[in-house]
């Protein structure tokens, strides 16, 4: 995709630099993992379906006001972003019971959350990402007790706009991953979201349309992430 090696090479992206300072290429690659990398497998096509929603979802969230690092997409298929400083977090938002919180706490499996509920991980692959709370976010030097708050108000806004934009295509938004840096001394959502990223449920079931079909192999997941693309990019 370019030649040159990149600067940073995660488990389905890789970053590169671009000409432009404070200016960087992300790469979304077909590699798909799960269980903390435990089940890995590459489906062609799956990096070019995720950079294209996440591109849709950034550019809906900036026209409601939500800063994220988004700047445009190149023709080659590399999504061009600003410069973060990422924050060692895992921002989730919860509408509906799934996943992780139904097999740790005794939940029932699409028990609503009203209001959403946001659980914080701390983002060390080595440490198998644990659940911090809001003191040890402080104590860990990671951000303060204001930038928390800040940082929990933009994910609610971010569930906000991203829930109604689903639900008008007839998905339910049960949970969703984010992940901020600063942008100068801005908080910005930065990283992806996609399908790998958020738990969708067909409206009225809990039929999954997302990563959950890689993981639990539900189906075709090339299938299911084309279908689900097709209908959360809307005309703009
Ligand atoms: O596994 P769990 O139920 O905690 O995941 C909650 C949501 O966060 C899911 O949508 C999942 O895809 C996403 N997630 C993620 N990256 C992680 C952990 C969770 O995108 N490292």
């Amino acid at each position: 995709m370019t030649e040159k090696a990149p600067l940073y090479s995660g488990k389905a992206k890789s970053v590169y630099r671009s000409e432009t300072d404070h200016e960087y290429l992300i790469e979304f690659r077909d590699d798909i993992t799960a269980f903390d990398g435990g089940k890995k497998d590459e489906l062609q096509g799956k990096g070019s379906i995720n950079a294209k929603v996440s591109a849709f979802i950034f550019r809906l969230l900036e026209r409601n006001g939500i800063d994220t690092h988004f700047l445009k997409m190149e023709d080659n298929g590399l999504m061009r972003v600003k410069e973060l400083k990422m924050l060692p977090l895992e921002i989730i938002v919860r509408n509906v019971a799934a996943g992780s919180v139904v097999r740790n706490y005794p939940f029932t499996e699409g028990k609503p959350f009203h209001p959403p509920i946001i659980v914080i991980d701390y983002k060390d692959d080595s440490l198998h990402d644990p659940m911090l709370n809001d003191e040890l976010i402080i104590a860990l030097d990671i951000i303060t007790s204001e930038e928390l708050t800040l940082i929990k108000k933009i994910a609610h806004h971010v569930n906000s706009v991203l829930k109604s934009h689903l639900e008008k295509c007839n998905l339910t938004l049960v949970d969703f991953k984010l992940e901020f840096g600063w942008c100068y001394d801005k908080l910005t959502v930065g990283d992806e979201i996609s399908m790998d990223s958020m738990r969708i449920w067909e409206e009225g079931t809990r039929k999954s349309l997302d990563k959950d079909v890689y993981r639990f192999e539900k189906g075709d997941v090339m299938t299911t992430y084309h279908i689900v693309a097709q209908r959360i990019i809307t005309d703009e």
